[in-house]
């Protein structure tokens, strides 16, 4: 059951990620799952926790043929600049994508639904959702018998090279954050993979899983500015005790210099049903 609001997530900095996404999100992946996709028709793919809408303009162009998009998500806000900024999105062969919206909590998804799907996918959520969510989601896509793409779930792994010793202090704290208790349950955070992976597979689903890490260099300065001011204040909130200032201080600059190769390590998850 859901209690509370779920973890909302603004555009601003959606739009600040979206090419680290694209580049990181497993190509990999991506060919398998073409392969196993219908031809000769339109394809359905129901996008949960959409956002902006950044899963279709990144898989769209990768798939062949008429494609239609139902995008969900529980921000009608989002959903709005989703629907506006699908148009032009074309497949791999220039057929034209479609798209409608929907507002809807996951907590409430049901296998009927997702029926009227061929492909289901879902981009950087997994982690942010509660152990229930997620088992309901699970549970929704093994009944619904669809193939499901679920791209960029934080692993609960970072590299900063060079590195520094609080690094791993941080790394702790902020994964601690992530696997909180919120909504009256606890949000599954760095476990999300592991737990998805299970629940699939114990239903007799395929499971690949692949690595796809955030390699942010000098020319991503900004966003792993932006990634690090969230990642230090999320493991802050947690451990108010610790004395960060210092770290927080030097790292800036040495981000800011383009001194630092930040790499965040996600995993991405395709899955087809037992046949
Ligand atoms: C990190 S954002 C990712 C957005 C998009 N998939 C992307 O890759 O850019 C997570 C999205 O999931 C949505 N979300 C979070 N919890 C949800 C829930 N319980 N039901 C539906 N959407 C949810 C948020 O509103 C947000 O748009």
């Amino acid at each position: 059951m859901t209690l509370g609001a779920p973890v909302r997530v603004g555009a601003g900095w959606l739009d600040q990620r979206e090419a680290a996404d694209a580049a990181a999100r497993s190509k990999n992946l991506a060919d398998l799952l073409r392969r196993h996709l219908p031809t000769g028709r339109p394809i359905a793919v129901h996008d949960l926790g959409c956002g902006t809408g950044s899963m279709t303009r990144w898989l769209a162009p990768r798939l062949n043929g008429p494609q239609h998009w139902s995008l969900y998500d529980v921000d009608t806000t989002l959903l709005d600049l989703a629907a506006a900024r699908a148009t032009g999105v074309r497949a791999a062969d220039g057929r034209p994508v479609t798209v409608e919206t929907h507002r809807l909590d996951i907590a409430q998804l049901r296998a009927a639904q997702l029926r009227r799907a061929d492909l289901i996918t879902a981009s950087a959520l997994l982690d942010i959702l509660t152990a229930s969510d997620l088992d309901a989601l699970a549970r929704a896509c093994i009944e619904a018998e669809r193939p499901a793409l679920f791209t960029l779930t934080v692993i609960g792994q970072v590299a900063l090279t060079p590195p520094d010793p609080i690094d791993r202090v941080v790394t702790a704290a902020f994964n601690a954050h992530q696997g909180r208790l919120a909504r009256g349950d606890i949000l599954l955070g760095p476990d999300a993979v592991s737990v998805a992976t299970s629940l699939f597979r114990r239903s007799g689903a395929d499971v690949h899983v692949r690595p796809s890490p955030w390699r942010l260099g000098p020319p991503d300065a900004t966003l792993a500015a932006a990634w690090f001011d969230g990642w230090v204040g999320a493991a802050r909130e947690i451990r108010p005790d610790l004395a960060l200032d210092a770290y927080i201080d030097r790292r800036r600059r040495e981000l800011a210099a383009g001194r630092v190769l930040t790499v965040v390590h996600h995993a991405d998850l395709l899955t087809f049903p037992r046949r």
